[in-house]
C-alpha cells in the first residue's frame, strides 16, 4: 500500500482541545498503541487555540482516556502515547504558527509522512488547507500527505462543490479522507461479508423475496451543547446525509468486482444513483422534539435547548421512503428513520422477507410473521434471524423463533470504536471506509431535493414527545403501505 520512502508519520490534530479529539480521537489512539499498529517513531502534534503547555495538555488528554475508554487501562501504553504528543498553541489564521509547525516538523523528521486531522468546525477548513498549502506542507518528496476533513462536507451541493474544489487543488482525491464514522463501525463492515460469504443470504437478496428494508438509527440525546450547530443542520444535513445513506448503500449495493476500495465504492454510488433517478418516488415525514420525560427524568423540548431559536422550525426527525430503480429492488420500499430524544438508542437494518403462498393453508395463518433478518448495529452488534416453527403438541401452529448471534454480548468480543480503525486506515492509506467525492455529491442532490420538498411544507413543530417513537406521520408513511417499523 505505502511505497513512500519516508516511514515515520506525524500525525497533526487541528482542533486539539475540542469534544472530538477528546472523546474519540485520542481513545483511538490509545487503542492504537496497545494494539501496536503504529511505528516507534510516529509523533502527534496537538494544535489547538487554547494557552496551554505540552505537559498540561497530555495531562488533560490521559483524563480524558480515562474517561472514555471503558477498560481498565494500562499505564506503561498511557505513557508511551503521552510521550509522542507535543501541543502546539496556534490560532488556524496564524501566519507564523505555520511557520513555527514547519520547522518543527521538520526538526522531529526531516523525512516524514504528514496526516493532517481537521477535527475543527467546517468553517475553518478553509483556511487551514490555504495555510498548509502557503507554508508548501501539503507536498514532499519521498512522502505522502493526507487530509482527513470531518462532517459536514457542505450543507449543501452548492457549498460541498466550492469546498471540494479548493480542497481538490491541493490535494489530490486519493490523499482526501472525507470521514463518516459509521463506516467505521463494526457491523456496517460485517455487512459484505454477510452479504457476500454467505450462499444462503445472496440468492434472495431481492426483490423476489424480500418485501421491505427498515434502517433505523433512534437516539434518546437530544441537540445537547451542539444546538446552533443544530439550528443550521437538522437531521438531514446531520445524519441522513451521510451515516443513512451509507447504511442504505452497504444494504442494496450489487456485489462488487473485488473487495478492492475502487470496485466497493463503485457500486455504492450506483445504489444512490439509482435512488436519484426515483426522486419523485420519495416520501418523507419531519418531525421535531417536544419536551417529555426520558428515564423518569423531565428533558426539555428542542425549542427550549440552548442557542435554538423559540420559534425554530428545524427537524430533529426524519423518516423517509426511498425506491431503487434497478432490478435488484424493483418495488421494494427502503424505509429509512431516524431522530434524537426517541425511546431507546438503536441502530439496526431489518429486512422483512415475503409471505410464501402456501402459509395461507396454516390453520392460524393470519397470525404468521413474516421470517425478518435483523442487523444490529448498536448498542448491540450482531444477527438475528426470527423464522417460524410448528408449536410443540399443537398440529400445525406456527410460532415465530429467533436466532441470534451477538458479537459483542455472549461472545466477550469487545469491538474497536469506528474511530480506531479510520485513524488506522487513514494512516496506511486505503480509504475503502471513507467516501468518495461523487458519493457526497450524489448524495447532496438527493438531500437538497428533499429539503426543498420540506421548504414547501406547513410543519406544525413540535410533533413528538420526547421518549417516544417519533411523529404519528412516520407510523402513516408504513401504515399506509400495510407496514409497521419492527424496532419499536
Ligand atoms: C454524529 C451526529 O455524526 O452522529 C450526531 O453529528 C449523532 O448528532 C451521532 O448523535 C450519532 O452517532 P452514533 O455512533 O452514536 O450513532
Amino acid at each position: 500500500m505505502d511505497t513512500h520512502e519516508c516511514k515515520s508519520t506525524v500525525l497533526i490534530i487541528f482542533g486539539a482541545t475540542g469534544d472530538l479529539t477528546h472523546r474519540k480521537l485520542m481513545p483511538a489512539l490509545y487503542f492504537l498503541e496497545k494494539e501496536k499498529k503504529i511505528s516507534d517513531d510516529f509523533q502527534i502534534i496537538a494544535i489547538g487555540r487554547r494557552n496551554k503547555t505540552s505537559e498540561s495538555y497530555i495531562e488533560e488528554i490521559v483524563d480524558s482516556i480515562k474517561s472514555n475508554v471503558s477498560e481498565r487501562l494500562n499505564h506503561e501504553i498511557l505513557e508511551k502515547l503521552a510521550k509522542r504528543i507535543q501541543y502546539h498553541r496556534q490560532t488556524f489564521a496564524d501566519d507564523l504558527g505555520y511557520q513555527k509547525l514547519h520547522n518543527d516538523i521538520e526538526a522531529i523528521h526531516t523525512c516524514c509522512n504528514i496526516l493532517y486531522y481537521l477535527a475543527v468546525a467546517p468553517e475553518y477548513f478553509d483556511v487551514i488547507i490555504e495555510k498548509l498549502e502557503r507554508y508548501n506542507m501539503t507536498q514532499k518528496e519521498g512522502a505522502w500527505r493526507r487530509v482527513v476533513i470531518e462532517k459536514p462536507f457542505g450543507r449543501d451541493l452548492t457549498t460541498a462543490e466550492a469546498l471540494n474544489s479548493r480542497i481538490s487543488s491541493i490535494f489530490e482525491e486519493k490523499d482526501i479522507y472525507r470521514i463518516d464514522h459509521y463506516l467505521g463501525k463494526e457491523m456496517l463492515q460485517n455487512m459484505l461479508v454477510l452479504r457476500f460469504a454467505n450462499a444462503f443470504l445472496e440468492p434472495i437478496w431481492n426483490h423476489q423475496h424480500i418485501d421491505n428494508v427498515q434502517i433505523s438509527s433512534c437516539e434518546t440525546l437530544g441537540v445537547e451543547t451542539r444546538g446552533a450547530y443544530y439550528e443550521s443542520s437538522g437531521i438531514l444535513r446531520d445524519m441522513v446525509q451521510n451515516h443513512m445513506l451509507q447504511l442504505v448503500m452497504l444494504t442494496a449495493m450489487e456485489p462488487p468486482k473485488s473487495f478492492s476500495e475502487k470496485h466497493i465504492r463503485d457500486e455504492k454510488l450506483k445504489v444512490l444513483e439509482s435512488l436519484t433517478e426515483n426522486m419523485e418516488k420519495i416520501e418523507t415525514a419531519c418531525g421535531q422534539y417536544d419536551s417529555g420525560t426520558m428515564d423518569k427524568k423531565a428533558v426539555a423540548s428542542y425549542r427550549q435547548e440552548d442557542k435554538v431559536a423559540g420559534n425554530s422550525n428545524v427537524a430533529t426527525f426524519a423518516a423517509m421512503k426511498f425506491i431503487l430503480n434497478n432490478e435488484r429492488w424493483k418495488d421494494v420500499p427502503f424505509y429509512v428513520r431516524t431522530g434524537k430524544r426517541l425511546e431507546q438508542k438503536v441502530t439496526e437494518v431489518v429486512i422483512e422477507f415475503k409471505h410464501l403462498p402456501q402459509m395461507k393453508n396454516f390453520e392460524n395463518s393470519e397470525h404468521i410473521k413474516p421470517n425478518t433478518l435483523v442487523i444490529k448495529i448498536h448498542p448491540e452488534e450482531g444477527i438475528e434471524f426470527k423464522f417460524n416453527t410448528k408449536k410443540p403438541r399443537t398440529i400445525n401452529d406456527v410460532v415465530p423463533v429467533n436466532m441470534n448471534f451477538c458479537q459483542n454480548c455472549e461472545t466477550g468480543v469487545s469491538s474497536p470504536e469506528a474511530y480506531e480503525r479510520l485513524l488506522h486506515d487513514a494512516l496506511r492509506g486505503d480509504a475503502t471506509l471513507f467516501t468518495r467525492w461523487d458519493e457526497v455529491k450524489q448524495s447532496w442532490i438527493l438531500i437538497d431535493a428533499i429539503l426543498a420538498k420540506w421548504g414547501k411544507k406547513t410543519l406544525h413543530f413540535p410533533n413528538y414527545k420526547a421518549g417516544t417513537w417519533g411523529p404519528e406521520t412516520a407510523h402513516e408513511l408504513l401504515g399506509k403501505d400495510g407496514r409497521r417499523w419492527w424496532v419499536e
